[in-house]
């Protein structure tokens, strides 16, 4: 099973970013994390970082044909990009959406995610955990 991870805007700078919400992890961190996850679940990922709308549209539509299945930290975009909420309807390829905080006991412009409604689910609030919870969660997908 291959799966693409994708994170967003500003989700390179874990360790730096509002370390009283983030926690003092770094990006590398979380990317050995979600290896480890990976190999212990036998699923090949792929993943990217950028802090581009556009860039993430271009991988979500190259995924056709070459990944099982997405997981998705859209970052910010998430509670406001329809193009990225529309690349994930376009491709049909099983994504998890993914965030670190609970977004819901943040600020209320992040109780609306536009691009959850184009996932299966949406895991939040259990910080690095949640990518482990997310590749669990496409793999049982397999029947
Ligand atoms: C986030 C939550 C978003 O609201 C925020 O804009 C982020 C990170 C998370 O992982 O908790 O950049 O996606």
């Amino acid at each position: 099973m291959k799966v693409l991870i994708l994170n967003g805007p500003n989700l390179n700078m874990l360790g730096i970013r509002e370390t009283e919400i983030y926690g003092k992890k770094s990006y590398d961190d979380l990317i050995d994390k979600i290896n480890g996850y990976a190999k212990e679940l036998k699923i090949d990922v792929k993943i990217y970082q950028s802090n581009s709308e556009s860039e993430i549209i271009d991988i979500i539509q190259k995924a056709i044909g070459s990944f099982d299945g997405i997981i998705i930290n859209p970052g910010a975009y998430t509670h406001y990009s329809y193009a990225i909420a529309h690349a994930l309807a376009a491709v049909s390829i099983p994504a998890v959406e993914v965030h670190l905080t609970n977004v819901f006991a943040r600020d209320n412009f992040r109780h609306e995610s536009v691009t959850a409604p184009k996932c299966i689910g949406q895991i939040c609030g259990f910080s690095f955990f949640g990518y482990y919870m997310a590749l669990s969660a496409l793999k049982n997908l397999e029947v």
